[in-house]
């Protein structure tokens, strides 16, 4: 456990939801029901096609702009795929990285999200590592392994993370409903604290942010967020109404 002093990430993540058309006025919203005193860090991670109307919606608001992913390679013949340079000239700071439904359903692998997470770093990006075990993992005694793997096979070659925001997602309570318990998740973000410490250093550790994320609401937030080793939520179907969101904005103090 350690002394959280860090800034708190509230990190909306989109996923493939709302048309640039619908964009505008959901981030309207959300800005409207945020406090402007707030002092964590709220980011919008959108889809690619919704950028540039969010980045030019949160001008003058303290709201940042994330991609939902982002290739290895500079440019080239990589059809269908992003570039970090395309998101930062668009103004887009954050990028999710190894996200769960990118590992499913996209073949993302360890090795691919190490190779994108560097690139993403060292082009300026901050980079939100998401790491988590299954159902199947967690019932076989199994979540420390695999997201020890996770975090370290992410940063191999890694020199600093600075850049690097860990995002805990249990891949059984994305989307599900089924929150892990402020318990499980303050458990093992704490482990990936202590692991971050074993890569790097005890300063590292206390600076290195560590989310949580998974059927984060505004019910559930308040508790999940007052962990000590918990800096912010990744927070997917809730970042789609502004009111829950701003809600769980709120509790991040
Ligand atoms: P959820 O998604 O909040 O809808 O569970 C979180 C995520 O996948 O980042």
């Amino acid at each position: 456990m350690s002394t959280n002093v860090r800034e708190k990430i509230i990190a909306g993540n989109w996923k493939m939801n709302i048309t640039p058309s619908a964009a505008g006025a959901l981030i309207a919203d959300i800005k409207a029901k945020i406090p402007s005193d707030i002092k964590s860090q709220v980011v919008l991670c959108v889809p690619y096609t919704d950028i540039a109307v969010a980045v030019e919606q949160v001008k003058a608001s303290n709201i940042k702009i994330g991609a939902q992913n982002c290739h290895w390679e500079v440019s080239g013949a990589f059809t269908g795929e992003i570039s970090a340079d395309m998101l930062l000239d668009l103004g887009v700071e954050y990028c999710i990285l190894g996200h769960s439904e990118r590992r499913q359903y996209f073949g993302e692998t360890d090795e691919s999200v190490n190779k994108r997470l560097s690139t993403a770093i060292n082009k300026g990006l901050y980079a939100i590592l998401c790491v988590g075990e299954t159902l199947k993992e967690r019932e076989g005694n199994k979540t420390f392994e695999v997201v020890e793997r996770q975090v370290t096979m992410a940063l191999k070659g890694i020199g600093a993370v600075d850049k690097v925001i860990v995002a805990y997602e249990p891949i059984w309570a994305i989307g599900t409903g089924k929150t892990a318990t402020s318990a499980e998740a303050q458990e093992v973000c704490a482990a990936i604290r202590k692991l971050i410490e074993k890569l790097y250093d005890k300063s590292v550790a206390d600076s290195v942010k560590i989310l949580y994320g998974g059927s984060m609401n505004s019910a559930n937030a308040e508790e999940l967020l007052a962990q000590p080793d918990i800096d912010g939520g990744l927070i997917g179907g809730a970042s789609l109404k502004a009111n829950d969101f701003a809600e769980i904005v709120k509790f991040a103090k």
